[in-house]
């Protein structure tokens, strides 16, 4: 049995252990020390029951009282070392906010993306819906019904890209076909996206390019409708409200008279797209009699080239970072 005194140190130095204790687990450890089975009160508490009953009694409520002292000591110390521990985590965890915020670069949208929305927005505005098309398309939408004769050099496998008798459209042209299908006139159609042709990579030309195009399918519609629809986009879309425009005689098989439309710029005349009134043709392989209408198609990289007065068709598809970035300042 220790003697009171030894009892006293052994006691005030717990204490002192217990509140200078350095962390939650060295608090545990002294709990343990104290409490455990082995433990210093365990075993004090325990030798009592071999004590006379008197001695039972007053050495019972001794050490009943160090045993709630060392407890709310215990308490004590983990309250503060808690609370410790959580204004230290905070503390990892606190915001300076007068740092400056971490590098995270700003997408900005493709140059042909940019002309894409403008031209859209323009002809949207103008009276235009939007309508799509699929990418492989049937040779039947691509050039029968646009009135391309199985002879025609386009139609030859050196030149598009054939899918077990299908193939990827050369042109936006065939959603014109699905448009007169589906839908009945009065139409101002719009349709936009991808285009493939067996085309060598240079500086003019890729095998995959993008297109927009349009159709007015009204009554009583003239090349004059036309001209004067080409010259409201156009005139738009370079904001040249004075911008010279010429159509000159061309081709196309699905389009009597054609015409092709130059526009000036920096002085310079510059080829810009197809049109022309649709050929009769057209109408009656969608099913359709005494129609007129008129169309234009063009390509959105040349577009985009002469906006910008680009020369490389090629770098819309680098993915160079830095020239991407030049084109956010003119968005
Ligand atoms: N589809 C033609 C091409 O890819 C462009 C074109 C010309 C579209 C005349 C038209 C048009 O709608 O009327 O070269």
């Amino acid at each position: 049995m220790l003697q009171q005194d030894d009892l006293i140190s052994l006691v005030s130095n717990f204490l002192q252990q217990i509140a200078s204790a350095p962390s939650l687990q060295d608090l545990e450890k002294l709990k343990a020390e104290l409490f455990g089975k082995k433990g210093f009160i365990s075993v004090a508490l325990a030798g009592l029951s071999k004590l006379p009953m008197e001695e039972k009694k007053s050495l019972g409520a001794v050490y009943n009282d160090y045993k709630n002292q060392l407890f709310q000591a215990m308490a004590c110390r983990k309250d503060v070392l808690e609370e410790q521990s959580w204004q230290e985590k905070l503390a990892q965890q606190s915001i300076d906010v007068t740092l400056p915020a971490p590098y995270a670069p700003w997408g900005q949208m493709h140059p042909l993306t940019v002309v894409l929305k403008r031209a859209v927005e323009i002809l949207v505005g103008m009276g235009f819906c939007v309508h799509t098309g699929p990418d492989v398309e049937t040779p039947f939408h691509n050039f029968d019904a646009l009135n391309v004769p199985l002879t025609h050099p386009a139609r030859a496998p050196g030149d598009t890209f054939y899918i077990k008798g299908n193939l990827l459209r050369t042109h936006t042209s065939s959603v014109q076909i699905r448009v007169l299908q589906e839908k009945e006139p009065p139409l101002r159609v719009i349709s936009f996206g991808s285009t493939y042709r067996r085309d060598e990579c240079d500086a003019t030309h890729t095998p995959m390019f993008h297109q927009m195009e349009m159709m007015v399918v009204e009554g009583g519609a003239t090349m004059a409708h036309l001209k004067g629809c080409l010259f409201e986009f156009l005139s738009l879309f370079f904001q040249r409200p004075d911008l010279e425009m010429r159509l000159r005689p061309s081709f196309f098989p699905f389009t009597e008279p054609s015409a092709e439309v130059d526009v000036k710029l920096n002085g310079k005349w510059l080829e810009l797209l197809g049109c022309g009134m649709i050929h009769p043709r057209v109408f009656t392989q969608c099913g359709k009699e005494n129609l007129s209408g008129y169309a234009f198609g063009m390509g959105l990289e040349r577009l985009a080239m002469l906006k910008y007065e680009l020369s490389d068709i090629r770098d819309f598809y680098n993915n160079d970072q830095r020239w991407l970035g030049y084109f956010s300042e003119k968005n």
